[in-house]
């Protein structure tokens, strides 16, 4: 059915195609290495002051990020807000109840810090492995910039 010259052809197409999905297939699996490594130094430097190393929280103050179920049930453009605007008022983790503050994140975090900081909390401690890109992080600012 084919001239024996076309079979090269056709075997680099294959490699091609088999490439692309498995790398769309890591792409989907969850976030890379460097995107986890520059969210975890955040998380170091800046998130676990409060909800401490291990994202386990403390005490009545500060909720647990570590399998939240208030992380798992909000949808992540919710999740990107409260991070870069604050949250505030009354809220229900893993059963308990919260009514505290979280400031807004200081500005000199960029785009790029809060992708990989949300990423790295949906990626660790039983969380359910979302990834946050910069260009969601991007939306939600214009979207409340709308708002204003
Ligand atoms: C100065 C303390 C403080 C810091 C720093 C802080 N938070 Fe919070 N965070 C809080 C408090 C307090 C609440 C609960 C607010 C409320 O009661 O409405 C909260 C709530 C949350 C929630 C929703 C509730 C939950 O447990 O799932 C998420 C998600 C969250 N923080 C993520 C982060 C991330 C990510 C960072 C770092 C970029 C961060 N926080 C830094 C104090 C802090």
């Amino acid at each position: 059915m084919f001239h024996h010259h076309t079979l090269p052809l056709m075997r680099s197409v294959q490699l091609v195609l088999i490439t692309a999905a498995v790398m769309a297939a890591v792409a989907i699996a969850g976030a890379d290495k460097a995107t986890m490594d520059r969210g975890a130094k955040v998380y170091k430097g800046y998130c676990s002051t409060c909800h401490q190393a291990n994202g386990q929280g403390l005490s009545t103050i500060y909720p647990p990020l570590a399998k939240s179920d208030w992380l798992k049930n909000t949808p992540k453009e919710k999740v990107i807000e409260a991070v870069v605007y604050g949250l505030k008022g009354p809220i229900t983790v893993n059963g308990k109840k919260y009514n505290g503050v979280m400031n807004p994140l200081p500005s000199n975090y960029k785009d790029e810090d809060i992708a990989a900081v949300i990423t790295y909390v949906y990626n660790s401690w039983g969380n359910p492995g979302t990834v946050v890109t910069v260009a969601d992080v991007q939306k939600v600012k214009a979207a409340r910039g709308k708002k204003k």
